[in-house]
């Protein structure tokens, strides 16, 4: 095969077969096919798009560009879920062990933060001593073990993502539905998990923007589940605003053990709840979600999933007494009030520019692997409906700089106070499930 040809027929918008979309993934991880011509067919799809056929075959090429683990001497059936990526989102955190609680096996493969986003390994890595870094042996004794693992995908799982996604960073070519679905599917089909829910988050903290998108998004990721064999549901949900009231490591961690003893703001417990119920349902605890819904409810009062997080962070060597004192997490030196201006009620809320600031104080990475802050971050005290005085705190930012002016003001600009409060939106916005 030539690269040429691929290219070309890719630019007159006909079909790649799944053999030449093999050969095209393994002769660029080998250093075949150079970047320049990798480039020209990132844009090529990015401009004409693909397939459903063309999606799944291309997922797969990546998968089996690594490793992929073989979990099936493992007990039940395993699931896991993935976020595409918000503000404020810790909700993996309660999740993982509540639904370990219950009895479902998860096997998290987590990311890291980037720009705006948070990512669940930063969040937990404010933990003295929490190690992300499992090897396959480990990860798999502790699944075995405990039936929960939160880790970072090894160098073996997935390199044609991690060659891909660099590569369309700097080719404006990120932002297409079947690059970002065979990017996520590649990375999570890796884990060997036999069931996934997605987390589609949809609004101008997200990727996706519109529902739309988002949904398009969704059942791209579907289908490439079920084409695999991997029993999926997709909810949109919603990021027009941070969920909960924390953006920030340390302040992240907090707010996840407040929800694990049932108690934190209402939304990332409502999503909690939600997505365990739907991974109870594919794991096979019960048919229905109502009786999902009240086994994971139970096990946020009665205490199961605040044990069993405590055991995940033991077992990956942090520091568990630190989760009995949340105060004695990593704590920013100022604490710095972002006052409102004018008076009426909270309209609009620029939810990137919230994570962007965050990202400035050094609770992000501009570019991968920048140093982290797990200290820094913001504390919001109106969301969007709420009602604000001139004079009230509408955030609180943590940092480690006493005046902090630049990110004080992006704050303030990005809170719009107007007349009257928007329609309020359901979180989830919608459930999709595979044919
Ligand atoms: N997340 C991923 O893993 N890949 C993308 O392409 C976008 C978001």
């Amino acid at each position: 095969m030539r690269m040429v040809d691929l290219l070309t027929k890719k630019r007159d918008n006909q079909e790649l077969t799944p053999a030449e979309l093999d050969w095209l993934i393994q002769a660029y991880v080998a250093g075949d096919v150079p970047d320049y011509q990798m480039s020209a067919w990132l844009m090529a799809t990015y401009f004409t798009g693909m397939t459903a056929a063309e999606q799944s075959a291309l997922a797969m090429a990546m998968l089996h560009s690594g490793d992929v683990l073989d979990l099936s001497d493992i007990p039940g059936i395993k699931v896991d879920k993935h976020s595409t990526g918000g503000v404020g989102d810790k909700v993996s955190l309660p999740l993982a062990p509540l639904v370990a609680s219950l009895g479902v096996p998860v096997p998290m493969i987590s990311g890291r933060g980037l720009g705006h986003t948070g990512g669940t390994l930063d969040k937990l890595e404010s933990i003295p001593g929490f190690r992300v870094d499992l090897s396959e042996a480990e990860f798999r004794a502790q699944v075995k073990e405990i039936h929960q693992a939160i880790v970072s995908a090894s160098g073996d799982l997935a390199p044609a993502d991690r060659k891909l996604y660099a590569l369309r960073d700097v080719t404006g070519t990120v932002e297409s539905i079947p690059l970002i679905a065979s990017s996520i599917m590649s990375k999570k089909l890796a884990s060997g998990t036999n069931a996934l829910v997605f987390d589609v988050k949809v609004g101008n903290g997200a990727f996706m923007q519109t529902q739309a998108q988002a949904s398009k998004l969704a059942q791209a990721l579907l289908a490439i589940s079920q084409a695999a064999g991997v029993r999926a549901v997709a909810l949109l949900t919603g990021m027009d605003q941070p969920l909960g009231i924390t953006i920030g490591n340390s302040l992240e961690v907090a707010e996840a053990i407040a929800i694990l003893h049932n108690r934190g703001p209402q939304d990332v417990r409502q999503l909690t709840i939600a997505e365990a119920a739907h991974m109870l349902v594919l794991g096979g605890k019960t048919n229905s979600l109502e009786v999902a819904t009240g086994m994971a409810e139970d096990a946020l009062r009665d205490g199961r999933a605040w044990r069993a997080f405590k055991q995940l962070v033991a077992a990956q060597g942090g520091d568990v007494r630190v989760l009995d004192a949340p105060q004695t997490l990593p704590k920013a030196a100022y604490q710095i009030p972002v006052r409102a201006k004018s008076a009426g009620v909270v309209t609009a809320i620029d939810t990137r520019a919230l994570g962007v600031a965050v990202m400035q104080l050094g609770g992000g990475r501009a570019k991968q692997g920048d140093a982290l802050d797990h200290a820094v971050g913001l504390v919001m005290h109106k969301k969007l409906g709420t009602p604000v005085a001139v004079g009230d705190t509408l955030a609180t930012l943590h940092a480690n700089q006493p005046d902090p002016a630049a990110q004080v003001a992006q704050v303030a600009a990005a809170f719009t106070i107007g007349a009257t409060a928007p329609t309020p939106q359901p979180l989830i916005r919608q459930v999709l499930r595979q044919d």
